[in-house]
């Protein structure tokens, strides 16, 4: 499929001004807030928003609202969305004024990321507790190990691995595991969990999800347990995975389903109240994963979903 000339013309006219064609160039890498934008292009956030209506309205970006915050990113899966990724790769990233706006948008990110890894840090003696408050979490566990029981699950990676917990869990059904976070508080008290229970098969070290040296096809079984909502960037993460998994091998996440408690952004540095169940498909869809299963589980103030997807 082609697009039509009208659509063209207007895919055109969307990119076809400055502040546009800055804010396309912002998207070379994840979801960005009408916050974040405005920040970095110093614009007031009126004439901000409308440039990103324009934007979406000539199919280049896509928007969700979540709560009281609205994401922007590049279309996927439409014809306009190849159009995009041309515009993209002709940008003239070493122009001062991308490169200013470059500068800027990496500032706003690591402002964003400190916070988070500050939160992490601060509370990573008292994780433990904090990750039991909304989950069921006996029953998320049993199910994880029902939903693996016929895997021979030669290495295992746990994304976001914070105190160890999943690697204890598969501590008896895998081989071996290694599980990475970014946060060096949180690897401090999951190395010494793995100690105490003598689990020396698992490993755990600094790396991150977007990127986790690693080679390919390296792993029978990925987890994310309750991370992907600290994701600036789900889908990048999800294809990092995609990319390391053995064919036929699992990825399962364990994440909220979408909610509206605002306050989990500002006091446990949530980034996404929760993901749907085709958002996860889409992500599969784009990433050449199965969503095999999707099973949703109630708790108290908040339900959750554990999705399992093979790589194809
Ligand atoms: C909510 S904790 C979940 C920990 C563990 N999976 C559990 O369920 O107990 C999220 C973890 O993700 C880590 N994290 C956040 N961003 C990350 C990234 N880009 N790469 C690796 N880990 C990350 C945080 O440091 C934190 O330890």
């Amino acid at each position: 499929m082609t697009l039509t000339l009208d659509q063209l013309l207007h895919a055109l006219k969307g990119a076809g001004e400055e502040t546009r064609l800055r804010i396309l160039a912002l998207f070379k890498s994840g979801e960005l807030t009408v916050t974040e934008i405005v920040s970095v292009l110093r614009q007031s956030q009126p004439r901000i928003s409308r440039h990103l209506r324009l934007l979406c309205e000539a199919g280049l970006l896509e928007r969700h609202r979540e709560g009281t915050w609205i994401f922007y990113r590049l279309s996927e899966g439409k014809e306009q969305s190849k159009l995009v990724k041309s515009i993209l790769d002709f940008m003239p990233y070493d122009d001062q004024i991308l490169q200013h706006d470059q500068e800027r948008l990496s500032e706003v990110k690591r402002e964003r990321d400190r916070k988070a890894a500050e939160y992490f840090n601060d509370n990573a003696a008292n994780w433990d507790q904090i990750r039991s408050l909304y989950v069921p979490e006996q029953q998320v566990e049993e199910y994880l190990l029902k939903v693996t029981k016929d895997m021979q699950i030669e290495e295992m990676l746990d994304v976001g691995t914070g105190t160890g917990r999943m690697l204890e869990l598969f501590s008896q059904n895998a081989t071996s595991g290694v599980g990475i976070d970014l946060s060096r508080e949180m690897l401090a008290i999951a190395r010494s969990h793995l100690e105490q229970k003598s689990i020396n098969h698992m490993q755990v070290r600094q790396g991150d999800m977007y990127d986790l040296a690693l080679p390919d096809q390296a792993m029978d079984l990925v987890i994310f347990h309750q991370v992907l909502h600290f994701a600036d960037d789900p889908l990048a993460a999800i294809k990092e995975t995609a990319r390391i998994l053995r064919p036929n091998g699992r990825v399962v996440i364990v994440d909220f389903l979408p909610h509206k408690i605002e306050k989990l952004r500002e006091e446990y540095a949530h980034r996404r109240l929760g993901f749907s169940k085709s958002e996860v498909q889409d992500w599969c869809s784009l990433t050449g994963l199965n969503l095999k299963s999707t099973e949703i589980m109630k708790g108290s103030e908040l339900d959750i979903a554990i999705w399992v997807a093979t790589k194809k």
